[in-house]
This record gives structure tokens, C-alpha cells and sequence, in this order.
């Protein structure tokens, strides 16, 4: 098979990857879990990439995957406010009322471990509250519909139509992707979508669910630094994501702590 061609295809996991993709992503809850006390006014978002980099290589012997992932600079992803995704962590100041999503991935034997959620520093607003908990209900509802027999396409509407009902809207340019030994694989997972469309899932394959959820319009754009995507009206993004299990009989979230909730 040419190279091209393994990199489309959508892997089935085995039992044993499947085993390595759990401690992945159990370590990748962790590093959110630990980070939480952190997130107060006045730290930098460089200096909680350092603490989440010094943990994740010093304490779980695991490797931060975005650290020099296609030119990545640092070792998690910080989104403030009307940041959708992929914030550089850096001199960046938090303040009382920010927002943001921290996004780890941490690589554990070979095998990816993503997950992302939102954090708020001191009390948040109430349209900053709403948006955070509406991308949390979208990537829930997506996480409920993976089972055997599911399609990507009402995956992707179900998410989309819960967004729009609140007025809100979904990133488009970015989504979810299949993860194992590689971070980013086959299939895209769009948050958007029609039914009866897309891949139909089957037992062993793990993938993202990540939506970027925007107060205003969808449209986003690229800053200068190559990586930061921002809203085009600088409306508030919330993005919350979790690594999924295709099981024989629905699904299992690979990212979370033991008896912790989604
Ligand atoms: N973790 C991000 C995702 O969920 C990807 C970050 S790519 C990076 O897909 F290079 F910015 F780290
Ligand atoms: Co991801
Ligand atoms: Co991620």
C-alpha cells in the first residue's frame, strides 16, 4: 500500500491499541485535572504551557504531541476568549472574566490521547457561561449518537442543529479527526452536517469530537502567526473535545478520569 493511501484509510484499533489508547487518553485528563487550580488572574498562558509541558514529560513520561507538531511552538493549545482554537500559550495575562479552552494531546506509547475543555477565570459572564456550556452540550450530544451503524453526517447535523436552535454557530474550517498512533487521521469529523451522509462507524475506530461553538457568525480567521484562529466578529468561541471509542455496542470516552464526568 502507498503511503498516501495508508494515511486515508480509517484504522480499525486492536484489542492491544485499544488497551494503549485508554492510558493516552486517561493521561491527557489528567493533565487537565491537574491544571485546573492554575487558572487564575494574573498567570500567563505561558506559564501554564509549562507547567502542563514539565507534568506531562517530568511526572507521566509521556510526550506533549503539538510541541513542534508541523511547526507548533509550544506544548498545549491556550484559546482566550474570541479565540476558536489553536492559541499559542505565551505573554498572554490572564484576566478576572476571561475564558478560555485548553487543549491537550499527549502521546503514550505511540498512541494520542486529545482531549479540551473550557475554564473561566474568576466569574464569568453570563453569554460566556452560555456558550461554553452550549459546546458542551453539542459535543455531548455527538459523543451519545457513536455507535456501530451511526453515520458521520447525523453526527455532524445533530450538532450543527442544536448550535443554530440557540442562535450560536459552528466553526467550520476546523473539526474533529480519527487518532491513534497518528494525531491527526482519517475520518474529519465535521460538526456540521446532513443525515444519511458519511462514514458509517464501526467497532474499533476512535476519532474526536471537538466543536467549535461561536456566539455570532461561523467565519473565522488565521493571524499572522500562522496557528491562532479567531472569530471574524470577535465573538466569544467555546470548544470542549473528548477522544472516542467505537464499541460493539455504543462508545467509550477514552479522555476521561475514572468516575469523573464527561
Ligand atoms: N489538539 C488539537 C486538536 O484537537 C490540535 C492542535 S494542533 C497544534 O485537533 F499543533 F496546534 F497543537
Ligand atoms: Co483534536
Ligand atoms: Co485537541
Amino acid at each position: 500500500m502507498r503511503q498516501e493511501e495508508r494515511d486515508m484509510a480509517v484504522t480499525i484499533k486492536t484489542a492491544d491499541e485499544i488497551a494503549k489508547m485508554r492510558v493516552a487518553g486517561r493521561l491527557a485528563a489528567d493533565v487537565l485535572h491537574m491544571i485546573r487550580p492554575f487558572v487564575q488572574p494574573g498567570i500567563t498562558t505561558g506559564e501554564l504551557d509549562r507547567i502542563c509541558h514539565d507534568y506531562i514529560v517530568n511526572e507521566q513520561h509521556a510526550i506533549p504531541a503539538p510541541l513542534n507538531y508541523r511547526g507548533f511552538p509550544k506544548s498545549i493549545c491556550t484559546s482566550v476568549n474570541h479565540v476558536v482554537c489553536h492559541g499559542i500559550p505565551g505573554e498572554k495575562i490572564l484576566r478576572k472574566g476571561d475564558m478560555l479552552n485548553i487543549d491537550i494531546t499527549v502521546i503514550k506509547d505511540e498512541f494520542h490521547g486529545d482531549t479540551s475543555k473550557m475554564f473561566f477565570v474568576g466569574e464569568p459572564s453570563i453569554p460566556a457561561k452560555r456558550i461554553a456550556r452550549l459546546s458542551h452540550e453539542c459535543m455531548c450530544i455527538g459523543i451519545d449518537m457513536v455507535k456501530p451503524g451511526s453515520r458521520l453526517g447525523d453526527i455532524g447535523h445533530a450538532i450543527q442543529h442544536h448550535a443554530e436552535s440557540q442562535n450560536c454557530s459552528i466553526v467550520r474550517e476546523y473539526c474533529g479527526h480519527g487518532i491513534g498512533r497518528v494525531f491527526r487521521e482519517e475520518p474529519q469529523v465535521l460538526h456540521y452536517g446532513s443525515p444519511g451522509t458519511g462514514l458509517m462507524l464501526e467497532p474499533g475506530m476512535t476519532f474526536t469530537i471537538e466543536p467549535m461553538v461561536n456566539v455570532g457568525k461561523r467565519h473565522t480567521k488565521l493571524l499572522p502567526d500562522g496557528w491562532t484562529v479567531v472569530t471574524k466578529d470577535h465573538s466569544l468561541s467555546a470548544q470542549w473535545e473528548h477522544t472516542i471509542l467505537v464499541t460493539e455496542t455504543g462508545h467509550e470516552v477514552l479522555t476521561c478520569l475514572p468516575g469523573d464526568e464527561i
